[in-house]
């Protein structure tokens, strides 16, 4: 069959296999360009460094951050990774999701590579995962020295009670109201949310704040599969104030808040074997729930624009080489730089005051009739399709798929 996007409110329900997959050798191709560049420039390769990432485990590795972390992990400094994500398979009649194709050439890039990966669709919140991930890295002898967190899902099932939670993205105390874009027919639209109740704020922690991470270290730790040293990551994000009411001080802030409480405590826990817990706070970019949100699609399209004009614009695979070259494994440097708070931080550029005073200048004044000459509403409309393998260089989509291949 031949494959078109299927996009309903702001939600793309199919994905494109040969556009997913070559989206991730285009990222490959670009890791390992990025190897033979830092060679150059300081005269060792980043895989000869004796500060590099050598056993990767990816929760969340299909795409978006997870995906580029475990991109660079391997074709930049050639880990062997480990990875899991929850994506769905193809049938005969409908495509699978963006990731289960993205996981595939993940792995036949690293193949090709000579290099270990071994990936696995599994309820990552499950007992089962843990376990998995553990058995592999005794069955294959190695320990993790780096665990990457980077799930972002609706629901999960608590394996110890077996009740099912709901993430939800609200504000709390008051209802929010904000603009929004269809990013499809660039109409404006006024949208309003309620408050979340006390139990919704429950749920979107129990999803998305760091109970989960904990467990996963701590199963990690306890079966001996932690080097010492080894560092955890997992990714949250703040954004400009104009956000704050329906994302830092809303439900999914709170899940974030606690994500970094769990960093502190992980990091106290496991002092004794030299482990590093870090919250990174990443920039802003497009993945498939980004449309969804109020006033994110509007903002970041803007961001986009100011960006992309200021030589400053990030993906997520460029966000992901200035973690791991810039803030992970600095040669000579023991020490992580990070905020404060104890957070690495690679929103500095999204945050920046030029960035954002310019950003919320044109969002003051943004109307349909300026919306593509103040934001870039085209690369994101691109950005989200690509996301979903559509829009990819190089890929003919007149030609039939069948979408098992
Ligand atoms: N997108 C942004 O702009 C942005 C910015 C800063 C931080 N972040 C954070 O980065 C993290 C990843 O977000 P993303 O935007 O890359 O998301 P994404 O949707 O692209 O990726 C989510 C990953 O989680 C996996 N997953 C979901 N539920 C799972 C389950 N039950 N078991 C196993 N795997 C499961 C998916 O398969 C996928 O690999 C999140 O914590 C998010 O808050 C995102």
């Amino acid at each position: 069959m031949k494959i078109t996007p299927q996009v309903r409110n702001n939600i793309c329900l199919n994905a494109h296999p040969v556009g997913c997959k070559r989206d991730v050798q285009m990222q490959a191709a670009q890791a390992r360009l990025l190897a033979s560049n830092i060679g150059q420039k300081t005269g060792i390769m980043p895989y000869a460094q004796e500060k590099r990432p050598k056993h990767v485990l990816v929760i969340g590795c299909s795409t978006g951050y997870g995906l580029a972390s475990r991109i660079v992990a391997a074709f930049t400094y050639h880990a062997a990774t480990v990875g899991f994500s929850f994506e769905r398979m193809p049938s005969s009649t409908k495509t699978g999701s963006p990731g289960w194709y993205a996981n595939e050439a993940f792995d036949q890039e690293a193949a090709a590579d000579g290099l270990f990966s071994v990936t696995y669709n599994m309820d990552a919140f499950s007992n089962e995962a843990k376990a998995q991930a553990i058995d592999t890295a005794r069955k294959n002898g190695f320990a993790y020295d780096l665990v990457i967190y980077s799930l972002a899902s609706p629901v999960r099932t608590d394996p110890k009670t077996g009740q099912m939670y709901r993430s939800v993205i609200k504000p709390i105390g008051a209802p929010y109201t904000g603009t929004t874009v269809d990013v499809f027919t660039g109409k404006l639209k006024q949208a309003e949310i309620q408050p979340a109740t006390p139990d919704e704020i429950a749920e979107t922690v129990k999803v998305m704040g760091g109970e989960d991470w904990q467990l996963w270290v701590d199963a990690l730790a306890s079966a001996n599969v932690l080097d010492n040293g080894a560092m955890t990551v997992a990714y949250s994000y703040i954004g400009p104030p104009l956000s704050w009411q329906i994302y830092r001080d809303g439900t999914i802030g709170h899940a974030k808040a606690d994500l970094e409480a769990k960093a502190h405590q992980i990091d106290s826990n496991y002092k004794d074997r030299g482990l590093r817990a870090f919250v990174s706070i990443n920039k802003a970019v497009v993945t498939r729930s980004s449309a969804v949100i109020p006033i994110i699609p509007l903002y970041v399209s803007t961001l986009f624009k100011v960006m992309k004009e200021k030589n400053l614009h990030e993906g997520t695979l460029d966000q992901m080489v200035r973690l791991f070259t810039e803030r992970l494994y600095v040669p000579n440097k023991d020490k992580v730089p990070v905020d404060e708070e104890g957070r690495i931080r690679l929103d500095d550029w999204e945050l920046q005051d030029s960035v954002q005073k310019e950003v919320n200048a044109r969002l003051a004044r943004i109307t349909e009739e300026n919306l593509r000459q103040l934001a870039d509403i085209d690369g994101f409309r691109r950005d989200f399709l690509q996301a979903h393998g559509f829009e990819i260089s190089g890929v003919d989509y007149d030609a039939e798929f069948d979408p098992l291949e």
